[in-house]
């Protein structure tokens, strides 16, 4: 078993020296508009150790998403970011986190996005007991929403005219997945080969000593 890798991923920490070009270039991509709507002032790479130790201090998880190399050996192939955000102390008790998403253009559109959707929600379920993650997109991306709802997030509310983008105001689609809904249905939908089995379950301590060689 291992928590870090699901199907053809493989996961690796936010605050990883070796991915800070690669950090550079993702905040670069024109994606990046679509979950970031700070004022767009430019990202340079000195920008980077500190915005990735913001990251790996402030989420409760913030992944690189990479393809394993072949063989196991080398430097797995950053290909995006996956993250969910951390409740604040007092509020931790009600379970409820935000998952971001961005994965770079020339791997968009092969089902990495989904199978890391997968594995962000196993782990906030299955480690750090959320009950509800919660996913966002602007009006002017559909292709996510479709993306989400087709993964078993259930729109919840839009909140119209949230943001001022490119001369123009846009709505905010605001999506959520509780607990048992992912795993009575969805999670068995998304085959992303995580530690998680089949639909509706979870391990005893025997299956989990079983897993980890510690039977
Ligand atoms: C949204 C995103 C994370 C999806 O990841 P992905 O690896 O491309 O998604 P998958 O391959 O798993 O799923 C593809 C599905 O997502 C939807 N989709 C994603 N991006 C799309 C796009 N640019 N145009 C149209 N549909 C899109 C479609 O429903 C598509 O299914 P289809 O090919 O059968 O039509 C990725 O496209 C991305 O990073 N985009 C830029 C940043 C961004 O928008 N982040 C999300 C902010 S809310």
């Amino acid at each position: 078993m291992n928590v870090y890798r699901s199907k053809r991923l493989k996961y690796v920490p936010i605050d990883d020296i070796e991915y800070e070009d690669f950090y550079l270039a993702l905040m670069n991509e024109p994606g990046i508009l679509n979950s970031d709507v700070s004022l767009p002032l430019g990202f340079t790479m000195a920008k980077v150790p500190g915005a990735t130790k913001i990251l790996a201090t402030r989420k409760l998880l913030c992944m690189y998403i990479c393809l394993p190399v072949p063989g196991g050996f080398g430097k797995p192939v950053p290909i995006g970011v996956v993250a969910l955000s951390k409740p604040e102390e007092q509020h931790a008790q009600h379970g409820s986190s935000s998952l971001s998403i961005i994965i770079i253009s020339t791997y968009q559109r092969k089902g990495y996005g989904k199978e890391a959707i997968a594995w962000a929600l196993d782990w906030g379920f299955d480690f750090a007991r959320l009950h509800r993650v919660e996913i966002a997109c602007y009006s002017w991306n559909p292709g996510a929403k479709r993306l989400y709802s087709r993964i078993g997030f259930r729109e919840e509310g839009v909140k119209r005219e949230a943001v001022w983008f490119m001369g123009g105001w846009h709505d905010r689609h605001e999506l959520a997945m509780l607990e048992d809904e992912w795993r009575g249905k969805w999670r068995d939908e998304a085959h992303a080969e995580t530690w998680a089995p089949g639909s509706g379950q979870t391990y005893s301590s025997e299956q989990i000593a079983q897993n980890m060689g510690s039977a």
